[in-house]
């Protein structure tokens, strides 16, 4: 079977992550985070992937390849102009020799899950429907499309991003698809449609189904909180991924040629050639990438620092990002889901929180923000 899946989005609400990667390729634990969806769908019998990029793939060809690693194919096709997660299933659908299929799959590229696709797709062909929806129980639909049920699965109603007097379901659209080709003369060629807000409107009570995935795990990481929930739940093991199967008896994964001679408590997960000073003390639910140097002094605990950051001596990093290249000075405090982005030097003594977003280039000078 094949799968499209939607990496065509700009990844606005994760910037300055997203500055200079696309969303999809942004590192996650220790692969990027395409990997954790491509594993997935090979594990559900997926045996080629469609990447639907809105703007030219060379960032996410050089990070994925032709798929063999993950056991699968993976095709690329760039929209001429982003068309929308409608618009851009069609198009991709006219790019491949083929087509894509009499039944395929759909998936949003941002999405974190486990859930059972092969379940899903039984239940649709069990139904006759010619679209089913995976759907997931979430306390807050208000930032999510929200769907409601007849006995039968049938959907009854789909609300966008629903007020909350409108809310009579915790069920929610999961960003995962199962479709029969007759949707996609739903789709107009050569332009911008949106699958949630075009399609499945014109679909209720015209085939469109929906199956609820009561204890899987899920998450939309399109946002730095569940970035940071993303990474501490993969370390947690609250999710199935290969990443589990890297931890010690302590729940820590150490790269090669790391010096430790501070403290790392598990679930912990360092990458290679990591440095942690005496006296330093990596707690846990973190994060380190590649040659991270953690000085004497500083804490880093449940936080994500990437690639040759440098956390500077005695600083806490703590509910934080600290993206590539960042150089965090001595007597920091970043905390609070505040993301410092590439590259960005921060001078001794200053104070981020509150979601706090420094940009890539951005030199702070000593005790600059200080609250
Ligand atoms: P934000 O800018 O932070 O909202 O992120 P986003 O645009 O990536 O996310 P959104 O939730 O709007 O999109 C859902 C999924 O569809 C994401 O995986 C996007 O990458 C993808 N997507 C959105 N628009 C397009 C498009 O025009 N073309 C393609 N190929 N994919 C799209």
């Amino acid at each position: 079977m094949r799968a499209v899946v939607l990496v065509g989005g700009e990844g606005t609400r994760l910037r300055p992550l997203t500055s200079t990667v696309p969303k999809s390729v942004v590192r996650l634990v220790d692969r990027p985070f395409m990997a954790y969806m491509l594993e997935w769908l090979a594990r559900h019998g997926v045996e080629e992937v469609v990447l639907a990029c809105g703007f030219l793939p060379t960032l996410l060809r050089e990070e994925l390849g032709a798929g063999e690693r993950f056991g699968l194919r993976l095709v690329y096709v760039a929209e001429p102009e982003p068309r929308g997660t409608g618009g851009a299933v069609r198009f991709a659908d006219e790019q491949l020799d083929g087509g894509l299929g009499e039944r395929f799959l759909v998936l949003n590229g941002d999405v974190l899950t486990d859930l059972d696709l092969r379940a899903q797709i039984d239940a649709h062909a069990a139904s006759g429907a010619s679209a089913t929806l995976a759907l997931v129980p979430v306390e807050d639909p208000t930032a999510y499309g929200l769907v409601r049920l007849d006995p039968r699965g049938a959907v009854t109603g789909f609300l966008e991003k629903p007020r909350p007097e409108e809310i009579d379901t915790n069920l929610i659209s999961a960003g995962a698809y199962v479709l029969e080709r007759s949707v996609l003369d739903l789709i107009e060629p050569d332009t911008n449609v949106s699958i949630e807000r075009e399609v499945w409107p014109r679909l209720v009570g015209e085939g469109l189904h929906g199956h609820a995935h009561g204890d899987a795990y899920w998450l939309d990481i399109g946002t730095p909180r569940r970035y940071l929930d993303a990474s501490s739940d993969i370390l947690a093991g609250r999710v199935r991924t290969a990443v589990r199967e890297r931890l010690d008896g302590h729940g820590v994964a150490r790269g090669e040629s790391c010096e430790v001679a501070g403290h790392v408590h598990g679930p912990a997960l360092l990458g290679d050639g990591c440095v942690i000073a005496a006296g330093a003390v990596v707690g846990p639910g973190t994060v380190l990438g590649h040659r991270v140097r953690v000085e004497p002094g500083a804490t880093v605990e449940g936080a994500v620092v990437l690639d040759d950051a440098v956390i500077g001596r005695g600083s806490t990093v703590r509910d934080a990002i600290v993206a590539p290249g960042a150089q965090i000075g001595a007597d920091c405090s970043v905390t609070g889901g505040a993301i410092v982005g590439p590259g960005v030097l921060l001078g001794a003594g200053n104070t981020l929180d509150h979601g706090a977003r420094i940009f890539p280039g951005v030199e702070l000078p000593d005790g600059a923000i200080a609250f």
